[in-house]
């Protein structure tokens, strides 16, 4: 019996183009096989890429659920993402940037050198050493890619934390990681208003006693903002400890294990966890995957929209565009300021040529309608990608249509925090690839589908995990080693060695998987368990709707009842009509075992501030319970709302 059930059927398929094909930084299949054979191999072949000081006299080192890749190896991360271009590319553009009021930046890699190594002997000047750890709370700007750098030149640890987080979220990482020094700005901008960000962490470090400096960058131009009090001498100018800092700094070298960076994730808990990456295994995956997905080439000019307070922001904003001599691209603001066209503006006068952003971006884009990106001139586009949730069908083809052109290869890549790199994904020039689907696990990854009891599922549904260890993978959880292990390696008691995602996922005859969301949120209707992916994709597949989201809700006979909530399309009504036909819908497309109980009509969903829709906030109010934590929503208004509705609606 398969744990979860199996529903939707998706049929569209889609080969990569033959000139796509014949140029592409991947074209030989077999090259699957080749790492199954030997991963270490595969592993050690990919990490040669990089420039190392010292090379491991080990490539792995396994005892569950411990591992260290490349031991004995020494490395630098800031001098494989910027020294070792110098040679050939000192005067490409490393980092192309926009702020949202529309103001431009670029920097050569020559430029990010000098940069990189002020700020890294500036941070010494400052007291901060080997294994040090720094908190960056940064708008994103230049200077957040700069400060990460600078941090692994002189081997402090990096976290960073998103600059939309509050005071007491930045309080917690701060005072969990031990940070000596902060790294902020005095204010960010968004939607055009100014976000105060050095009250916030000033705030938020009243409360850290580890915290011996604060550096900030002064995004106002002209003088610095009137409102951000300034505490000499604890807090420091950026630009004044730039300016005596010496442009260079020697490179400590630095062990493969030793940690890069912390990132801290919310778990199911609420208390964050602090995801623990280390300096050469996670650098040889970044790397890899970024040129192999994103298929690098030269001249290209690669935009991952994510911020860099996000894992997505590390790996495919610096540390993989970087490693690849790549020109990365940087906005600072929202996708819909002072139009809903910002992005296609972006892409056109900057001639980007990949794309990189998440289907909760791409859903508003639908929802707002086609005629934002039919204003721009797309053509320089060649490839896209998406990552952050599954990817209805229905999104998928319009992404591939309206901004694609029909003509650029989308890849759906499924990855984590805690893998550091992306695992399952076409690969674009040889993957043939099915909307909704991140199709198979890249060279040198194991992915499986196993049930309950761990048996492999080959055709089915089940729980998504990966039975060897890969470079990019966490080491542990800040300060929490027990922690680590019970939540990634304790889901089969008698085979400590897998590890466990999270995700359910079907696998279809081709063996490609299909995310259906994270388990905590799989619906159990009358014994059934159904992923909310698929009921939700069909809503999505309506002509009236742009987003929707399902969760159960207690019901005496059924187990659970489903609730669906529902954001339409620009230009579309709500009516009772609607409502039935939205479910007749779901009963045609997967059956009436599927035909949601409820049907709201909502302008918006709570979301967490990385775009994630949040379903246990949803099931509280179908199941009319108090509103648990909403301390991680983007906008706490949108589930109060969403709630008196609700409410008066079973009325
Ligand atoms: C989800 C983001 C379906 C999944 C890189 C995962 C996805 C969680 C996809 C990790 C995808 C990410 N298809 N689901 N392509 N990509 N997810 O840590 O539930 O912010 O476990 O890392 O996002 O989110 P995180």
């Amino acid at each position: 019996m398969n744990d979860i059930d199996v529903l939707l059927d998706e049929r569209r398929r889609f080969r990569p183009a033959d000139d796509f094909r014949q140029h592409a930084v991947v074209r030989d299949p077999s090259v699957y096989e080749r790492a199954a054979a030997d991963p270490e191999a595969y592993w050690a072949a990919r990490a040669r890429e990089l420039d190392w000081f010292t090379p491991w006299n080990r490539v792995m080192e396994w005892t569950p659920p411990h591992v260290k890749w490349f031991l004995g190896g020494t490395l630098n991360v800031s001098v494989n993402c910027v020294d070792r271009h110098l040679a050939t590319r000192r005067d490409k553009t490393a980092i192309l940037w926009e702020g949202e009021p529309g103001d431009r930046r670029t920097l050569t890699y020559g430029e990010l050198s000098h940069e990189v190594n002020r700020c890294a002997n500036a941070l010494r000047t400052l007291g901060v050493g080997r294994g040090d750890r720094v908190a960056i709370y940064l708008p994103l700007v230049p200077e957040a890619a700069i400060a990460m750098l600078a941090c692994t030149r002189i081997g402090a640890i990096h976290s960073v934390v998103f600059g939309g987080f509050s005071p007491d979220s930045l309080r917690d990482r701060i005072n969990d990681a031990g940070a000596k020094l902060l790294i902020t700005g005095d204010i960010g901008y968004r939607r055009g208003n100014p976000v105060p960000l050095k009250r916030n962490a000033d705030t938020a470090v009243a409360a850290c006693l580890s915290i011996e400096h604060v550096v900030v960058v002064q995004r106002t131009p002209g003088t610095p903002a009137a409102g951000a009090a300034f505490h000499a001498p604890r807090d420091v100018w950026w630009h004044d400890v730039m300016r005596h800092a010496s442009p260079d700094c020697v490179p400590e070298r630095m062990d493969a294990e030793d940690v890069l960076y912390i990132l801290y994730t919310s778990g199911t808990t609420g208390r964050p966890k602090g995801i623990v990456h280390t300096t050469g295994g996670y650098l040889t995956g970044v790397a890899a995957t970024t040129k192999d997905v994103f298929d690098l080439h030269e001249d290209d000019v690669f935009w991952c929209t994510a911020d860099v307070g996000w894992v997505t922001g590390h790996s495919y904003v610096v540390y993989g565009p970087l490693a690849n001599g790549a020109t990365t691209m940087l906005y600072e603001g929202a996708p819909d300021w002072p139009d809903k066209d910002r992005f296609w503006a972006l892409c056109e006068s900057h001639r980007v040529t990949v794309l990189y952003t998440a289907p909760t971006a791409i859903r508003a884009f639908m929802k707002w309608g086609d005629a934002y990106p039919a204003r721009h001139d797309l053509s320089r586009l060649r490839l896209l990608g998406s990552v952050g949730e599954p990817i209805n069908p229905e999104a998928w083809i319009w992404y591939r249509r309206h901004i694609g052109g029909d003509r650029c290869p989308v890849v759906d890549t499924w990855w984590q925090t805690e893998t550091g790199a992306i695992v399952i994904s076409p690969l674009p020039g040889i993957t043939e690839t099915k909307p909704g689907s991140a199709t198979v696990a890249l060279p040198g990854y194991s992915a499986e589908l196993l049930d309950r009891g761990g048996k492999v599922i080959p055709v089915g549904g089940g729980f998504l995990a990966m039975t060897r260890p890969w470079p990019s993978m966490l080491r542990t959880i800040w300060g929490d080693d027990a922690r680590y292990a019970e939540t990634y390696f304790s889901k089969w008691p008698q085979r400590p060695d897998l590890y466990f995602a999270g995700d359910g996922a079907k696998r279809d005859e081709d063996a490609y998987f299909w995310i259906l969301g994270r388990v905590d949120d799989v619906l159990n209707v009358a014994g059934h368990r159904i992923g909310t992916m698929e009921v939700e994709s069909v809503l999505v597949s309506h002509p009236a709707v742009a987003e929707a989201a399902v969760v159960g809700r207690q019901h005496d006979i059924k187990g659970q009842a489903l609730a669906a909530f529902v954001t339409l399309r620009a230009g579309r009504q709500s009516s009772n009509e609607l409502r039935d036909e939205l479910r007749r819908h779901v009963v045609d497309k997967i059956g009436a075992i599927a035909r949601p109980d409820d049907v709201l009509f909502t302008a918006d969903l709570p979301k967490t501030r990385s775009g994630k829709i949040m379903r246990r906030l949803l099931r509280d109010i179908a199941e009319g319970r108090a509103l648990g934590d909403t301390t991680t929503l983007a906008d706490p208004a949108v589930v109060a709302g969403l709630k008196e509705q609700y409410e008066s609606m079973e009325s």
